[in-house]
């Protein structure tokens, strides 16, 4: 049984015009431990593709499955639950302003826990050990204990990422993980995030508008356009030609990568101890 299985799913955002589809008829099964990412010109409909997979916006057409079940016809509860084995990284985390780098990472963590537990984290950190060990694979581990609301762009960008490190969800979904990112500060996060997702047998689909880091690093492309599918296939067999085609009017989002850009070369580690959730000690 796939993870992911979506069949001609459409879908707008309330408030967009009648009849314009953020994504339109999108067909696309994602097995289980599959590294994916998701590229395409802005406005594409990536996002939009990413919140469908996670039953954060509910489709107008079409059919989502996932881990199993069909999230759209369960009860509140359930779907609730369903959820809680996925996790979505936005492009840009919630962080509430004044909160601890510690407590902002852990509450990645939230969603797999009891109430209890979750609130006492909440006060005391108490594992602030995984934490620190998630925020270093993204070379942050000194800000541990430093205000959300303190950081730059990038460094809370990070601090996202690592949130959705420890949060243990066998499937992550993360939104353009790099944009706030300068080459060596994103081809760590790659490899963080790749390396966590081998490790633990968890799926992993991220949207890029970096396509050199998606060819490198990871196993399988989907190019949307226009809210729909225009190709789908092995990384190896995506072909400049066809990069070109996938942002034609858009060359500019392209060509600084393609023309003299440095490949992305990246040695990933084969098994990670962060793949899996730390428990309460
Ligand atoms: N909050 C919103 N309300 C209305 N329409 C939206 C909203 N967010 C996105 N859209 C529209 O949905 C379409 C797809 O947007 P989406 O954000 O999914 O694209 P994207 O590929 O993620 O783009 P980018 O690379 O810029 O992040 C676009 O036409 C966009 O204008
Ligand atoms: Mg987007």
């Amino acid at each position: 049984m796939p993870t992911i299985r979506l069949e001609r799913v459409s879908a707008r955002f309330s408030g967009a015009r009648a009849g314009t589809l953020a994504i339109d008829s999108v067909d696309l099964t994602v097995q289980r431990g599959e590294v994916v990412a998701i590229i395409g010109p802005s406005g594409a409909g990536k996002t939009t593709l990413l919140q469908a997979i996670a039953c954060a916006l509910r489709p107008m057409q079409g059919e989502v499955g996932l881990f199993d079940s069909s999230p759209w016809a369960l009860s509140r509860r359930r779907l609730h639950r369903l959820r809680a084995r996925l996790f979505l990284a936005p492009q840009v985390p919630p962080l509430p302003p004044r909160q601890r780098v510690v407590t902002s990472v852990l509450a990645g963590l939230l969603a797999h826990r009891g109430f209890w537990t979750s609130l006492r984290s909440l006060f005391y950190p108490v594992d602030s050990q995984a934490a620190q060990a998630a925020l270093a694979r993204f070379d942050i581990a000194e800000k541990l204990f430093d205000r959300v609301d303190r950081l730059s762009g990038g460094e809370r960008q990070r601090v996202g990422l690592a949130r959705a490190l420890v949060s243990g969800a066998e499937l992550l979904l993360i939104d353009e993980p790099l944009s706030a990112l300068d080459p060596t500060r994103a081809r760590q996060a790659i490899a963080a995030l790749v390396g966590a997702a081998r490790g633990s047998g968890a799926t992993l689909i991220t949207t890029l508008h970096q396509v050199e880091v998606a060819r490198a690093s990871f196993e399988r492309i989907v190019a949307l356009r226009d809210g729909r599918v225009m190709f789908d296939v092995a990384s190896a067999g995506v072909s400049d030609a066809m990069l070109r085609e996938l942002y034609a009017d858009h060359e500019d989002e392209l060509n600084s990568q393609l023309e003299g850009a440095t490949p992305y070369a990246y040695t990933l580690p084969g098994q990670l101890e962060l793949a899996r959730p730390m428990t309460c000690r």
